[in-house]
């Protein structure tokens, strides 16, 4: 489903990441761990269209995402909740997750300004659609509370619930569970599963070798902006490269 090939991206000369080329097929969930400054985030960002490549190409289903732009990707079915997600202050928890709705809503500011009748029914559809992704996520009875009174696991789902409004394709999570208890993280992980048996394809960036290996079906390694090992968890975790470059460190152990 998603096709990266030898996709760069430099920052004032330096390689955040370098050839990379990684191919997810339909309905895997792909993890993607490397230590800090690895270049995990340029990568999604890259993917997500909002960095420009130097070189290389993403493709989706086969269609080239070259040149792009982030929202035409995000309605070609591109969602990412982001690393070190907030959820908007002020709204409650279902407007968080309409905000994510929009690629999707036909009528423009205007018509919500003088909230003419189709809008007003837009506006009931949008938000029985953010009902439904906070279902899938186990926040409906918080719908109403405002996000930010949330504890940070369950913020983390709210934002989560924002990218799965968008009926994506293709879902990114950068670091979903970092700064999570425990128990948020198991609540994590538990709703992670039942997206990935529904068939969703996802790619996680994730610190915690544990939370990875229970979630994906293949881990590919970043160092230094470069792919240094690709496989089945446990292949990856032994994999002498590997564990000198980022779980021999000690500080992800
Ligand atoms: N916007 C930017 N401007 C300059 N350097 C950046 C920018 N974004 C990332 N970098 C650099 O690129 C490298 C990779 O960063 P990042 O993709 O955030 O790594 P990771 O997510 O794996 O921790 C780092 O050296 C970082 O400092
Ligand atoms: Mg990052």
């Amino acid at each position: 489903m998603l096709a990266v090939s030898g996709l760069s991206k430099s920052f004032g000369g330096v390689f955040a990441v370098r050839e990379v080329s990684v191919d997810v097929p339909a309905g895997q969930t792909r993890g993607l761990i490397g230590p800090n400054g690895a270049g995990k985030s340029t990568l999604f960002n890259l993917v997500a269209g909002l960095l420009r490549p130097d070189a290389g190409s993403v493709s989706l289903d086969g269609r080239p995402l070259t040149g792009m732009p982030a929202h035409r990707r995000a309605a070609a079915g591109i969602a990412i909740v982001f690393q070190g997600a907030r959820t908007f202050p002020g709204l409650s928890c279902v407007e968080n997750v309409m905000v994510g709705a929009h690629t999707q809503a036909r009528h423009g500011f205007v018509a919500a300004a003088l909230r003419l009748p189709a809008c007003r029914r837009e506006e009931r559809s949008v938000r029985s659609a953010a009902l439904v992704a906070l279902e899938r996520v186990g926040l409906r009875e918080w719908a109403d509370v405002p996000a930010s009174s949330l504890p940070l696991g369950q913020q983390r789902r709210a934002q989560l619930a924002r990218a799965l409004c968008a009926s994506p394709r293709l879902l990114l999570l950068d670091e979903p569970a970092a700064g999570l208890r425990a128990a948020e993280r198991t609540a994590l992980a538990e709703v992670l599963e039942e997206l990935r048996s529904e068939g969703l394809t996802m790619m996680l960036v994730e610190h915690d070798v544990g939370f990875v290996s229970r979630l994906a079906d293949e881990v590919t390694v970043l160092d230094l902006g470069s792919v240094i090992a690709s496989g089945p968890p446990a292949a990856v975790r032994s994999d002498p490269a590997v564990v000198k470059a980022y779980l021999g460190d000690g500080s992800h152990a």
